[in-house]
């Protein structure tokens, strides 16, 4: 089925028959935490061979049920999107770029040999589901509604030459706090020199969840070494950077008006993050020159002695923007700049996120609201 056909499926609203309590969702609301919080209800679309997409609706958040033989478990067929959506300084609600994920949502799917969803569809689901839980979006300060929209293999067989016959697409909400508990701090980051997380020909590029399961050695040995990130690099030479744990990579050159933002170019392993195009479009705006370049680690060292890269900053739907103020490998460490939080970072943050929460204005028509 063609992407860009404007396929309206009617979506049928079982809201549900318990759900929490005014009171309750209040004090869950308060520390959210990530992603460990979720709403009352979710969104779900099955399709099968055939029949394509249908019983679209709008359910109470609960288990799903499949048989053990789905094939999902077994061979890993599945992809997701992470987007948010946010209360406006006029008290409405707007999901940031909800088309661009449906889109790269497509991009993943034809890589998994997985059906194409029609952008609608995606989108119309989202608005559906966060206008039933409107009440859970909330209105703290850097708070917002994570949405995890997803597709899983539910075929039931253990036969491995085809892909599955039958999917599900959900959607469930997730009220939010800030990713890194909410402060801007400067991350340090692990060059992973034993783990790749794609290779040219992979799937690098899709937002599938064995390249995560792949990646968790890595961030475990980001960590062993006394870093908060592990941050990836190409597979076949080992030298060029691609990004860092689920965030691009962004690196600023000179300082004030001089400085110019440059990130990786996509080689095909790494993502293309909705944030990391939204910076492209944004820091030249703002008079901050923007290129996607290759960055070699001798470059990104050499730059940094030489005070030619003054800040480094990672961004992701997550945690937007979060500075990168030193870097640690088997034979290395260096620090970025002053090892703060620079004023390029925290320029671009500010803007983009005064335009996810509405207070600066959206020349983009980035923001869809929800009605
Ligand atoms: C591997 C990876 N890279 C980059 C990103 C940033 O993408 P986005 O800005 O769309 O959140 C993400 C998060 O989705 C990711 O998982």
């Amino acid at each position: 089925m063609d992407a860009s056909q404007s396929q309206e499926l009617d979506f049928e609203i079982r809201a549900s028959a318990a759900p929490v309590s005014a009171e309750r969702r209040a004090q869950m609301l308060v520390a959210p935490g990530f992603g460990s919080v979720f709403t009352d209800h979710m969104a779900t679309v099955r399709w099968t061979e055939g029949a394509g997409w249908h019983d679209a609706r709008i359910e109470p958040y609960g288990p799903i049920t499949l048989d053990p033989a789905a094939a999902v478990f077994h061979y890993g067929q599945e992809i997701f999107e992470g987007l948010k959506a946010y209360v406006q300084a006029d008290g409405s609600i707007a999901a940031f770029r909800p088309q661009a994920n449906a889109a790269r949502f497509n991009r993943s799917a034809a890589r998994m040999a997985m059906p194409q969803l029609p952008e609608r569809l995606f989108v119309r689901a989202i608005e559906l589901l966060v206008a039933q839980d409107r009440d859970w979006v909330p209105t703290a300060d850097g708070h917002s509604l994570y949405l995890r929209p997803f597709m899983i293999a539910t075929q039931t067989g253990l036969g491995v030459n085809n892909p599955s016959s039958s999917y599900r697409f959900s959607v469930i909400a997730s009220p939010v706090a800030g990713y890194f508990g909410g402060a801007v701090r400067p991350v340090t980051v692990w060059l992973s020199e034993d783990y790749s997380r794609a290779a040219p020909g992979g799937t690098g590029e899709a937002k599938c969840g064995g390249n995560y399961a792949a990646a968790f050695a890595g961030q475990r040995q980001a960590l062993e070494h006394g870093c908060e990130q592990v941050v990836w690099l190409d597979a076949a030479q080992r030298q060029w950077v691609e990004e860092m744990g689920g965030m691009n990579l962004f690196f600023v050159y000179g300082a004030g008006p001089s400085a110019r933002i440059v990130t990786p170019v996509p080689t095909g392993s790494l993502l293309h993050g909705m944030t990391r195009d939204s910076l492209l479009k944004l820091g030249p705006d703002l008079g901050i020159p923007a290129s996607e370049e290759r960055i070699s680690v001798a470059e990104w060292q050499r730059a940094c002695a030489a005070g030619d890269m003054t800040e480094a900053f990672a961004c992701g739907t997550a945690a937007v923007i979060t500075p990168v103020g030193a870097v640690r490998s088997t034979g290395a460490e260096w620090t970025i700049g002053d090892g703060g939080t620079g004023p390029v970072t925290t320029r671009l943050r500010e803007e983009l996120v005064g335009i996810q929460y509405g207070s600066r204005p959206d020349r983009y028509g980035w923001m869809h609201p929800i009605r």
